[in-house]
């Protein structure tokens, strides 16, 4: 079964469309770059380019879509910049959240809250209490995160259990680990697609991205639209996942 969304030859498979899209929004600076323009301007197109995103991943019907905005080592970026995005941020939510929401949207937001500025911890309580109870599609936003805390994190709570008696620890297995990642209850990622050329996870999503299908493309986010989304979900249609078992059609 396929239906045709915006280009002809674009056509994806809705029986197989992914559960789970992860975008790595990469490229914001050289997109600016290349148009001699501040690096602030890059990301600024690059909400734009989030809202269109999210319209597309409506549509599709995907029901869950998780977005790296900001990493535990985008910090180190100098402050300028960090204060950009951060102001970003905040103008981000102050807007779309009523759409968001409107839409049955559920937004989660992951990553460490640790020192957050108080502005920016109380926007991100008031989008997850807002639309706690939607019960259309999730959007996670992965915010001054990082995986290799976030399993740190996990660990430091599962010890605890152990050190108080409630678990053994031969009862730690991949559940109780999943369950206890920022992600617990959210399916794993079937599409994981980075925009800006980098063939790298820059720490996103080590643990829930074991079998997931990577795509890896040379436009700059800003760049993101429809026909590039429909394009990554053709090429994941087009691939065999095997997790570690046998080729469907395979006799040997
Ligand atoms: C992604 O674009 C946005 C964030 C990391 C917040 P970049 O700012 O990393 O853009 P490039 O990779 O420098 O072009
Ligand atoms: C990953 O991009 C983080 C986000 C897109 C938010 P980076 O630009 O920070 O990654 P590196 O530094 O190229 O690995
Ligand atoms: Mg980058």
């Amino acid at each position: 079964m396929t239906v045709g969304l915006v280009e002809p030859q674009a056509r994806v498979d809705v029986s197989k469309m992914p559960r789970h899209v992860a975008i790595i929004m990469d490229g914001n600076g050289r997109w600016a770059a290349e148009r001699g323009l501040p690096r602030a301007e890059g990301h600024r197109a690059g909400v734009e380019a989030l809202r269109r995103t999210l319209r597309s991943v409506g549509d599709l019907r995907i029901p869950y879509l998780t977005i790296y905005s900001f990493s535990s080592e985008n910090w180190s970026r100098p402050e300028s910049e960090v204060s950009e995005l951060m102001a970003l941020l905040r103008r981000f939510i102050r807007n779309d959240l009523a759409e968001i929401h409107s839409n049955n949207v559920r937004i989660r937001i992951i990553g460490s809250r640790n020192g957050l500025d108080p502005q920016i911890l109380s926007l991100l309580r008031e989008a997850e209490e807002l639309t706690q109870d939607n019960d259309g599609q999730t959007l996670v936003v992965a915010f001054n995160y990082g995986a290799r805390n976030e399993i740190i994190t996990a660990i430091q709570g599962l010890a605890a259990r152990v050190a108080s008696g409630q678990v053994k620890p031969a009862d730690i297995d991949e559940r109780l680990v999943s369950d206890a990642l920022d992600t617990a209850g959210i399916p794993e990622p079937d599409l994981l697609i980075r925009t800006g050329g980098e063939q790298r996870l820059s720490n996103f999503l080590l643990w829930q991205c074991a079998y997931t299908e990577f795509v890896f493309l040379p436009l700059h986010w800003p760049d993101f639209d429809r026909a590039a989304l429909i394009g990554a979900i053709c090429e994941y249609q087009a691939r065999e996942r095997r997790f570690g078992s046998l080729a469907a059609r395979s006799n040997e």
